[in-house]
């Protein structure tokens, strides 16, 4: 397995270790698949929960504009491409319980830094 653990201090300090999945093939477990629709100025769900352990496939797709979608305190940052040009893909498996936000990394527009959302890993 190739993987990259993340850790970061700051504000958050301890709180986000996900490991990233380079090769999500090598794992026996499916990943959960979760579609995330971008739209200024928010993200629909806006709130995520998944079960420690879980690979977790976010599929991120605008329904105008780029956006970008960050796990702050992590890596895990994509471009989200504009309406008709594709999905933006986040894998990762939520190795540790906690509450993260994830935000929209990419100016899109007057409520940009209002474009924010919640993923809990729970037990
Ligand atoms: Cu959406 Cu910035």
């Amino acid at each position: 397995m190739r993987g990259l653990t993340v850790r970061r201090g700051g504000a958050l300090a301890g709180a986000v270790v996900i490991v990233m999945l380079t090769s999500p093939s090598s794992f026996s477990q499916e990943p959960r698949v979760i579609q995330v629709t971008a739209e200024r100025f928010a993200f629909t769900p806006s709130h995520i929960t998944v079960k420690r352990g879980t690979i977790v496939e976010l599929r991120l797709r605008s329904e105008d504009t780029n956006h970008g979608f960050h796990i702050v305190g992590s890596e895990f940052n994509t471009i989200i491409p504009k309406r008709g040009r594709g999905d933006g893909t986040l894998i990762f498996r939520a190795d540790n319980i906690g509450r993260y936000t994830f935000e929209c990394s990419k100016m899109c527009g007057a409520g940009h830094t209002f474009m924010r959302g919640t993923l809990v890993v729970e037990d």
